[in-house]
């Protein structure tokens, strides 16, 4: 609908004033006769046509016409609210500059350690190396390898970033401070949460294991969601990051946990940063590449759906078992040391099981990956299927959590008890 107030070169037309409508292709004036133009815009909202002798005179017919315009510009404004909200709701901050603010600080800090000129900072930040963090827990000949720095002023950089972070002895004391601090993210079901110390932990490896459809793929979905949420409820008010190995990332599943809580898809969908993996190399390289955006982008829950599946797959045969056992071991460090890097990180992967054949008794199912995996991660969570929609967790394995059991429930609103 035409806005009769405006499109005087764009400015605000005061009473009196005429201006040109190009809706209705006329020259109003501003507080006089609108009634044609009221016509045209009545017509255009209502479809029907206009009782003119409805109004007795002038004075109403302009009243009407303004009722209509306030009416106009409240839509507008609700249209805007609606827009904002969601947002401030979710206390994700979306914008770009702030994005931007954060990635510079970081590169400002590294600029700024003893020896780094211009063509130093320019090889680190092209290697990915574009905050303190990054260059203080990798270790020298990846930094080496990968920037093409000397051995004396890695070592110097390592250093000097390791003292401006303050990285040396602690007390327990001070971890315990740390870890009782930790946050968490709910993974929809309170009893899941519980085996889990009250969610998913972020400076951490969890690997969620199973055979196909115990719901390993719906919770990662699920966890993308939560992280959004609001502290109280359970979120950390950031961003996902989803590397999918399997093809099997569906942004309808994504829309329907949204709103099981009343959460605007649209800017759900926008906080989760997505990455296909086409093959071992490329999701070695994908979380190389998520060291650079994970600040910047504030992206608080990184997941890898399947962990294993690339490696199992182009690493056939026996002869081919150590260097694949070599190459995952290397890229569980990578997740490790983002954990390092960024303790208000959570790393969630998920594990297909075997069958071990010399088991015959107890389980004979066992993650895929053998020991590196398992000594990778530090949590394991063992999935089974339940009663239709119920399935079982078992943490089996966890620093300080007993091995205990859940159920829980995939619904079409996702995981819920
Ligand atoms: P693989 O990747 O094959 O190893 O399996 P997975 O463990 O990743 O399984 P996934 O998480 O994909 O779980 C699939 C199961 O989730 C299905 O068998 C359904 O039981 C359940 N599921 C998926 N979508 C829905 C839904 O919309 N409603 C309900 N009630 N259940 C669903
Ligand atoms: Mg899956």
């Amino acid at each position: 609908m035409a806005k009769a107030v405006e499109a005087k070169n764009g400015s605000k037309v005061e009473m009196g004033e005429a201006y040109y409508c190009p809706e209705c292709k006329r020259t109003h004036t501003k507080g006089k006769i609108y009634k044609d133009h009221f016509k045209y815009a009545q017509l255009e909202e209502t479809g029907e046509e206009m009782n003119e002798d409805a109004y007795d005179d002038e004075t109403e017919l302009m009243e009407a016409f303004n009722e209509l315009e306030e009416k106009e510009n409240i839509l507008e404004d609700e249209e805007n609210i609606d827009k904002i909200e969601p947002q401030i709701d979710q206390g994700i901050d979306n914008d770009e500059e702030d994005d931007e603010i954060s990635k510079n600080n970081c590169v400002n800090a590294v600029k700024k350690l003893p020896g780094v000129g211009e063509a130093t900072l320019n090889k680190l930040i092209k290697a990915g190396f574009n905050s303190l963090e990054s260059i203080a827990y990798t270790p020298p000949s990846i930094i080496k390898e990968e920037s093409g720095l000397g051995d004396k002023t890695t070592e110097k950089l390592i250093k000097a970033s390791m003292e401006q972070l303050g990285i040396g002895f602690k007390s327990a004391d001070a971890i315990w401070e740390h870890r009782k601090n930790i946050a968490r993210v709910t993974t929809g079901s309170q009893e899941l949460d519980d085996v889990l110390g009250g969610g998913v932990e972020t400076g951490s490896v969890i690997e969620f294991f199973g055979e196909f459809r115990t719901g390993k793929t719906q919770i990662m979905h699920q966890l993308c969601v939560n992280v959004q949420l609001p502290k109280e409820k359970g979120g950390l008010e950031a961003r996902a990051l989803y590397i999918d190995t399997e093809g099997t990332f569906r942004p309808e599943r994504i829309i329907q946990m949204s709103e099981g809580l009343d959460l605007d898809y649209k800017n759900v969908l926008k906080n989760i940063v997505f990455g296909r993996a086409y093959n071992s190399d490329h999701q070695i390289l994908l979380i190389k590449e998520a060291t650079n955006i994970i600040k910047e982008k504030n992206i608080k829950l990184i997941v890898i759906d399947s962990l294993i599946g690339h490696f199992r797959s182009e690493y056939i045969g026996r002869g081919t078992l150590a260097s694949r056992q070599q190459t995952i071991n290397t890229h569980l460090h990578d997740l490790l040391r983002l954990c390092d890097i960024y303790p208000d990180l959570s790393v969630v992967v998920t594990n297909q099981v075997s069958a071990k054949p010399d088991v015959f008794y107890g389980n004979p199912l066992t993650a895929t990956g053998g020991n590196i995996v398992a000594h990778g991660s530090t949590i394991r969570v063992y999935l089974r299927k339940g009663k239709g929609e119920q399935r079982i967790a078992k943490v089996v394995d966890a620093p300080h959590l007993p091995e205990a059991e859940a159920v829980f429930s995939i619904t079409e609103n996702g995981i819920s008890d």
